[in-house]
């Protein structure tokens, strides 16, 4: 397995830049101390609403069997979340997250430094980047554009019990970063709300939003027999470096949201000394 073993949130995966203060993708210099920014509909070119469309049906075409119950019933039952007429306007979106699970999105301009990630997913807020991947970039892209973080992120977050472990996870990673223990909490977001897989109904779903927001993972991580799919286990989990540029080579399978919540809710102080431990 590659050794990358970088915070999917930390601000040095990011390839491509365009900010010149920054040296990050997107524009940060409108941002408040938080991070956030307005998202201005008005920005979105018609050549990028239709692109959106088209990101948008061809993931759709691809769900139907393949994400968890939870996400489908989300996506294709929730009003608010019919992403087939344009770019969402997260002001809208807002309403009925926060009456379905009391989460916000915040709009920010991309990657955002790890603790100030993590500040807002501990006060139930998920940041969502306002740009759109370029034409170019229609099948790949290493950074996290609208397209992954809403298509991917957002439908779960109107699911309680996910959304209140992801609250708990950016808790836990707060901590994580006071013990020195935040590059292994980094593979367990990873592992499972990033590249997450689950058992419903005898088979193996997922839930984890590269997944959901890629047509070629989303694929391969169900149906290909070259990845390993393991049970769901934090210490594996935290032990397993991860590819961010490439399929991964290993998936865990939650055997339902329950265990998600329930397996990574005790102290990890002792787990990290652990993990320190067989690193001496
Ligand atoms: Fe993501």
């Amino acid at each position: 397995m590659d050794s990358v073993a970088t915070p999917p949130t930390a601000f040095d995966i990011s390839g491509k830049t365009s900010d010149p203060n920054t040296g990050l993708r997107g524009n940060y210099a409108a941002m408040a101390a938080d991070f956030t920014v307005q998202q201005h509909m008005s920005d979105y070119s018609d050549a990028g609403q239709a692109r959106w469309l088209r990101l948008v049906e061809r993931q759709l075409a691809l769900i139907p069997g393949r994400a968890c119950d939870e996400f489908l019933n989300a996506v294709l039952g929730n009003p608010a979340l019919d992403m087939r007429h344009g770019i969402p306007n997260f002001a809208d979106v807002n309403v009925a997250l926060k009456a379905a699970t009391n989460w916000q999105l915040v709009a920010v301009p991309g990657l955002l430094p790890d603790d100030v990630f993590f500040t807002h997913l501990a006060n139930r807020r998920f940041p969502v980047t306002v740009w759109l991947r370029e034409e170019s970039e229609f099948d790949y892209i290493v950074e996290p554009d609208i397209f992954h973080d809403f298509f991917g992120h957002v439908p779960m977050l109107f699911t309680p019990i996910y959304a209140d472990h992801l609250e708990a996870y950016g808790h836990g990673a707060l901590k994580a970063k006071r013990l020195g223990g935040l590059d292994w909490l980094a593979r367990l977001y990873w592992y499972t709300i990033e590249f997450g897989l689950i058992r419903e109904h005898g088979k193996v779903l997922a839930y984890g939003a590269g997944v959901l927001s890629s047509p070629k993972e989303l694929i391969y991580a169900l149906e290909s027999d070259i990845p390993a799919r393991l049970p769901f286990d934090v210490m594996t989990s935290m032990r397993s470096a991860f590819l961010i540029d490439d399929v991964q080579t290993t998936y865990f399978v939650l055997d339902s949201l329950q265990q998600l919540r329930d397996d990574t809710a005790p102290d990890f102080t002792p787990l990290y000394e652990v993990l320190r431990a067989e690193m001496a």
